[in-house]
C-alpha cells in the first residue's frame, strides 16, 4: 500500500508577555517606524525567565494533539536553534511533558529551514510506515540568544512554538505532503551564526566566547529571496502548477519585505503571501507552522485550496513544500 503523509492538525503557542516596538524603542536606539517600515512587525512575544522552548513545544503540540482529538503520536520531532540546552536533545522532553512515554523523539536543526527539514524527515518517516502520526514541532526561545546592545537582531526576533500533526493517509488525499524541495549550501555558514559554543581555532572576529546570535542582515535577505523563490518554483514544476495555482505562499516571516520580494519575483499578487509577522516577528523555526495556525485559526485557508510553504535560514538552509489545504478541525 502506497502511504502519504497527511496534515491532521495544526495549532501554535505562544507566551503571553508581549513586547511591542515602543518597549525595545526604550532599549535601543530604534523607532517604531524604522522597525514596522523595514520589517513589517508590530510586536513580538518573548518567555519569562524559566520558560524554556520545551515548554512552548509541549503547549503547542498538546494543542495539535486535541484539535485532532488524539492523545497519541508515534515519533515528535522539534525544529529549534534554542533548544533547552546543548546535549541532550529537547523532543525528548517534550514527548515527556506530552505523556507520549518511550515515543521516537529527535531535534532538527537548521534555523529558520528547521520546521521544513523537520516536516520532511517525520513525513518520509510516515510514508515509510515507522510512524503512524508523527508531532513535527517548531519551537524557539530566540530572546534568549540576543545582544542585548543589538538593535538589529534585537527588534525582529520573537518566541512562540507550531505544530503540525501528520497521519498516514492516502495519495492524492487534501492535506497530503505532495512535494518537498530541501538545499544547503556551507559557504553561507558565517551569514548566521551563534559560535559560542563552537569547538575548534577558527570562529572568527566575533571568538569563542560570544554567546549571541549573529546575523549579517541584508546579505541573508538577498540569499532569502532567491533561495525562496527558486525553492517555491522547484516545488511548482515538480507537481506541474504554475504560480497563478498558488491561493497562499506561507513563507518564513523574516521580514515583510522578503516577502513582497518574493511574490513579485514569482508574478504572485501580494496578498496570497499569508502574513502573521506583523504580530510574531521573526520565530524562526516556529514561523511557518505559526503562520499556518494563523491562517487556519483566522479561516483564511480552506478546504482545496493550495498552498506553498518556503524558507530560508541558517546553514545557510533553504525549501519549500506543497499541500492542498485539508478540512482541519476547529476547536
Ligand atoms: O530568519 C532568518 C533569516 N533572517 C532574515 O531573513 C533577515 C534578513 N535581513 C533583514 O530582514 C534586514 O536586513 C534587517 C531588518 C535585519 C535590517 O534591515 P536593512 O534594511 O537591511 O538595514 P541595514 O542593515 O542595511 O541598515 C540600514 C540602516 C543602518 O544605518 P546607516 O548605516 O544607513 O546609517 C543601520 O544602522 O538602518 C540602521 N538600523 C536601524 N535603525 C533603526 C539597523 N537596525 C536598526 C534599527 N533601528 N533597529
Amino acid at each position: 500500500m502506497i502511504r502519504t503523509a497527511v496534515v491532521a492538525a495544526v495549532a501554535g503557542h505562544l507566551p503571553p508577555r508581549v513586547v511591542t516596538n515602543h518597549d525595545l524603542a526604550l532599549r535601543f536606539d530604534t523607532t517604531d517606524e524604522w522597525i514596522r517600515a523595514r520589517t513589517g512587525i508590530a510586536r513580538r512575544h518573548h518567555v519569562d525567565p524559566g520558560t524554556t522552548t520545551s515548554d512552548l513545544a509541549a503547549r503547542a503540540g498538546r494543542r495539535a494533539l486535541e484539535n485532532a482529538g488524539e492523545e497519541q503520536a508515534d515519533l515528535v520531532v522539534v525544529a529549534t536553534t534554542t533548544p533547552d540546552r546543548p546535549c541532550p536533545a529537547t523532543a525528548p522532553t517534550v514527548a515527556t511533558k506530552l505523556g507520549l512515554t518511550g515515543v521516537a523523539a529527535y531535534d532538527v536543526s537548521a534555523v529558520c529551514t528547521g520546521f521544513l527539514y523537520a516536516l520532511h524527515t517525520a513525513a518520509t518517516a510516515v510514508q515509510a510506515g515507522a510512524a503512524r502520526r508523527a508531532l513535527v514541532i517548531g519551537a524557539e526561545t530566540f530572546s534568549t540568544l540576543l545582544d542585548p546592545s543589538d538593535r538589529t537582531t534585537g527588534v525582529i526576533f520573537g518566541d512562540g512554538a507550531g505544530a503540525v500533526l501528520l497521519r498516514a493517509g492516502e495519495p492524492g488525499e487534501p492535506g497530503s505532503l505532495e512535494s518537498v524541495h530541501l538545499g544547503s549550501d556551507g559557504t553561507m555558514a558565517d551569514l548566521i551564526t551563534v559560535r559560542g559554543r563552537a569547538a575548534g581555532p577558527d570562529h572568527g572576529d566575533a571568538g569563542p566566547d560570544d554567546p549571541y546570535f549573529r546575523m549579517q542582515g541584508p546579505q541573508v535577505f538577498g540569499a532569502a529571496v532567491r533561495h525562496m523563490t527558486q525553492s517555491t518554483r522547484n516545488v511548482l514544476d515538480e507537481l506541474g502548477w504554475s504560480v497563478a495555482d498558488i491561493d497562499h505562499l506561507i513563507g518564513h516571516q523574516a521580514n515583510n519585505r522578503i516577502l513582497h520580494a518574493v511574490t513579485e519575483r514569482l508574478g504572485l499578487p501580494a496578498q496570497r503571501a499569508l502574513v502573521n509577522i506583523d504580530r510574531v516577528g521573526n520565530t524562526a523555526a516556529a514561523s511557518i507552522p505559526l503562520a499556518m495556525a494563523h491562517g487556519h485559526d483566522t479561516g483564511r485557508l480552506r478546504k482545496g485550496q493550495r498552498v506553498v510553504l518556503t524558507a530560508f535560514g541558517g546553514g545557510a538552509t533553504w525549501g519549500a513544500a506543497a499541500l492542498t489545504w485539508p478540512d482541519l478541525p476547529r476547536l
